[in-house]
């Protein structure tokens, strides 16, 4: 029997560092969540924290976004008002090498994903984009009309999504379709609970400095400082874990307003370089972190960060915290649970 409440979302990827992050504020604003994962880069605790987190509960399923059997199973058994596609295969490096897996995943995965929902009448999807489509930058700020430019199977894996879902939402145009283009995730849940927790080698730099803080790794190796940057060394547009989650929410509503297909940056609009966030890190956990200058890594902007005013015009939303709130919450976390949820 389907389920009565329209507000039952589906949660892809939900057991991930996002995903994980907004099921708190999805359960906290009253919502039920459905969480389908394959836990292929997650652990199924953190939903278990999820739970402890939010005092509620929410229903678990442990499968492939492309396993259209699991998928009309799901569909025929809730009643969604809305999904919000988390899942999918994110590292730069890893796509350059095995990029048919990439597009199988990213691509064909969202492919089943829309073909099922279709099929129950479910229109409305939040998708994680990303700020990688814009490639290497020419202007800054980026906002959401600057060039696409994907520059590797990742990149081109999240554009070719963005397409797919723009020619859906052309042929089909009661589709409410939200594009949330992210910058730099970091930080953790407030409590300490939840948080970044990757399974090899950083990829990225936050989770790999709050590694070196909690004396997992020795060094952290800044790629380059001898960018155009003031201090050399390349900047971002750090964002919040769960202030992106808070974005999510106010992409709903809009979406709720009337059917459309938008397209919004998810960024505070503050570019930070790497010492800086070295430096608010050691403030904020109070530990040293050595680090060493090597070389530029390949395919890295000097600098990126957003525009974010078409989504504080049209969602409403703006991000509320800053770095040293961004490094606060990842060090509770990672100094809680030094191994993650191995720990
Ligand atoms: P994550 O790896 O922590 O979460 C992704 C989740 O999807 C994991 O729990 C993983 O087990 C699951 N998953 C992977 N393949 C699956 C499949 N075939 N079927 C079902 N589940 C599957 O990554 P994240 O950082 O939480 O990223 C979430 C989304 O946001 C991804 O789509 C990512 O590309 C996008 N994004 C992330 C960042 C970032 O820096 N973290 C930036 C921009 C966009
Ligand atoms: C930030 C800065 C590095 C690691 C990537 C993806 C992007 C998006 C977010 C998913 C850069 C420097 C890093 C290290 C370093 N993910 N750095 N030493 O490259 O902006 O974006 O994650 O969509 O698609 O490309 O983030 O955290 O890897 O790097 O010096 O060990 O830190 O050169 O200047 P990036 P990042």
């Amino acid at each position: 029997m389907k389920g009565n409440s329209q507000k039952t979302i589906l949660v892809t990827g939900g057991a991930g560092y996002i995903g994980s992050h907004m099921c708190v504020e999805l359960l906290q604003t009253g919502h039920q969540v459905v969480v389908l994962d394959d836990l292929s880069n997650s652990n199924p605790k953190s939903l278990q924290a999820v739970e402890r987190i939010t005092q509620k509960t929410l229903t678990f399923v442990e499968g492939d976004i492309r396993d259209t059997r699991i998928l009309t199973n799901l569909f025929e058994t809730h009643n969604f008002s809305a999904v919000l596609h988390f899942a999918g295969l994110k590292a730069v490096g890893e796509s350059v090498e095995h990029p048919v897996q990439y597009y199988d995943v990213n691509v064909n995965g969202t492919l089943k994903l829309v073909d099922a929902m279709a099929a129950a009448a479910c229109k409305t999807l939040v998708f994680s984009s990303s700020a990688t489509v814009y490639g290497i930058p020419e202007q800054m700020p980026i906002s959401e009309c600057s060039p696409t430019a994907a520059i590797n199977p990742y990149g081109r894996s999240k554009l070719m999504v963005e397409e797919v879902l723009r020619d859906l939402y052309a042929s089909d145009p009661t589709w409410r379709i939200s594009l949330l283009r992210y910058f730099n995730p970091v930080g953790a849940h407030a409590s300490g609970e939840i948080g970044e927790d990757p399974h090899d080698v950083p990829n990225n730099l936050m989770p790999f400095i709050s590694q070196v803080a909690v004396g997992r790794r020795d060094q952290l190796n800044v790629f380059g400082d001898d960018y155009g940057t003031p201090d050399g060394t390349g900047v971002r547009d750090y964002i919040h874990v769960v202030d992106l989650a808070k974005g999510h929410l106010k992409a709903l509503q809009h979406l709720a307003d009337t059917p459309k297909l938008a397209i919004h940056n998810l960024g505070t609009g503050n570019g930070y370089s790497v010492m800086d966030a070295i430096n608010a890190f050691e403030r904020a956990s109070g530990r040293k972190i050595p680090y060493q200058v090597v070389e530029r890594r390949a395919g890295d902007a000097a600098t990126s960060y957003a525009d974010p005013r078409k989504a504080n015009q049209e969602l409403g939303w703006q991000a509320e915290y800053d770095l040293e709130r961004m490094c606060a919450d990842a060090w509770r976390w990672q100094s809680n649970y030094p191994n993650g949820f191995r720990d």
